[in-house]
């Protein structure tokens, strides 16, 4: 069931997933080739989990007993770890569910208060559902007009008329990586020339944040958001970073219980950041589940990551491309540079659900489907493709077995 792998350093890291030490239910290694959708979790995180729940359980930023108190100190210890790691200010890191709801959070409170009609909203054509929604409900509640940054063929981002799209634009919005094809945005363009034309930008960050060094400073986006559960972390916790003085001008998004200063029975005073938009009981084991998980990755060093990943999608390239001839369609950019973690891919006119499946069997696990990026499959042609994501513990043998896999489903389906 096991394989050599021969980089100790990757050795030691698939040591520290109890996931990957166990056998699938048909015996067979487990190769986790769908990290975009969710990562996998270290013993350290899982262990986080149990320690909070097992030692020191109790609601925070209420009681004075010594356990509340370890609760709230290690929950906003959780915030200033998760700050540090992205270079940002502690005020700035507002814990949500998720990317999703981080992106909403910006569309309601930011949204309504600042766009109207003859406004803007510009995204692109690769956007994730979750940064595109909510930008078509706000267009539709004020009027807006929703634009897009055109993609080519390999899914990459058409500059030429950025200047005109940018016109009149209040916000531009896009994800710092494609979940669908693994396309990195050329952000270092897209962000001075925003701010040059007077709007702001919201970065969907969930494909990039587990996979790459991100400087919030440095990047300089007005809001960041990303999810814990693609970064070794728990489900069911996110962040959204805005720049302090966008956060400090904007209403609470939800409001009730924690984020408030002081009550009445007709009006209320709200609490300062971060905890203005923290309404109600926080998820507190899984923030701190979560800054265990950002020490982890931290340890194991974001350079490193993205290196191991380029290597990754520079070899799967390698191998998948000699199945073309046999009928394999590769999607998304082919320059490993231009890609983060994933590849799409098609196998002749076999569904990528059937595909998806007949690896299963051998114990690789890939996603099939639109990836919840309906749009830009129409856009493409392309009713569903199968998806394979890399991350830290993936080796070159994992690639072997998928492409091992997908010589299977050939003689299965006959091509
Ligand atoms: N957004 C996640 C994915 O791309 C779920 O799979």
């Amino acid at each position: 069931m096991s394989v050599a792998i021969a980089d100790p350093k990757v050795r030691r890291i698939i040591a520290d997933f109890p996931i990957l030490q166990r056998p699938t239910s048909r015996g067979k290694r487990l190769v986790y080739l769908d990290s975009a959708a969710t990562s996998q979790k270290p013993q350290v995180v899982i262990d986080a989990l149990v320690n909070y729940y097992s030692q020191y359980n109790a609601n925070i930023h209420r009681g004075v007993y010594e356990i509340a108190e370890r609760a709230t100190a290690e929950f906003e210890k959780a915030r200033e770890t998760v700050a540090s790691f992205f270079n940002a200010q502690t005020q700035e890191i507002i814990w949500t569910r998720n990317t999703t709801e981080s992106i909403n959070l910006v569309s309601y409170s930011w949204g309504l208060q600042n766009v109207g009609r003859g406004d803007a909203i510009l995204v692109t054509q690769l956007e994730h559902h979750s940064n595109l929604v909510p930008w078509q409900v706000l267009a539709e509640k004020t009027g807006a007009e929703l634009r897009f940054i055109p993609v080519d063929d390999r899914g990459l981002h058409v500059l030429d008329d950025l200047d005109a799209l940018l016109d009149s634009c209040k916000l531009v919005a896009l994800s710092h990586v494609s979940n669908s094809l693994g396309t990195i945005a050329p952000l270092d363009i897209i962000i001075p020339r925003a701010h040059a034309a007077g709007a702001l930008v919201m970065v969907d960050g969930a494909q990039a944040a587990p996979n790459m060094p991100v400087d919030l400073k440095a990047l300089d986006a007005d809001f960041y958001a990303f999810s814990a559960h693609k970064m070794c972390g728990p489900t069911g916790i996110g962040v959204l970073y805005g720049k302090r003085a966008l956060l400090e001008g904007m209403p609470p998004f939800l409001t009730g219980g924690d984020m408030i200063r002081k009550v009445e029975y007709t009006k209320s005073t709200f609490n300062e950041l971060p905890w203005k938009f923290e309404a109600g009981t926080s998820n507190v084991a899984d923030a701190i589940a979560f800054a265990v998980a950002v020490d982890y990755l931290r340890g194991i060093g974001m350079e490193w990551v993205r290196d191991h990943e380029h290597r990754l999608v520079t070899y799967a390239l390698e191998r998948l491309a000699t199945l073309e001839s046999r009928g394999l369609a590769i999607y998304g950019p082919r320059d490993p540079a231009r890609i983060a973690d994933v590849i799409s891919f098609n196998f002749g006119d076999v569904h990528p659900h059937d595909l998806a499946s007949i690896l299963d069997t051998d114990g690789v696990c890939v996603r099939a489907g639109h990836h919840c990026t309906m749009p830009l499959m129409e856009k493409m042609g392309w009713p569903a493709t199968a998806r394979a994501s890399f991350y830290i513990y993936n080796t070159e043998e994992d690639i072997d077995a998928l492409v091992t896999g997908i010589e299977k489903a050939a003689r299965v389906f006959k091509l």
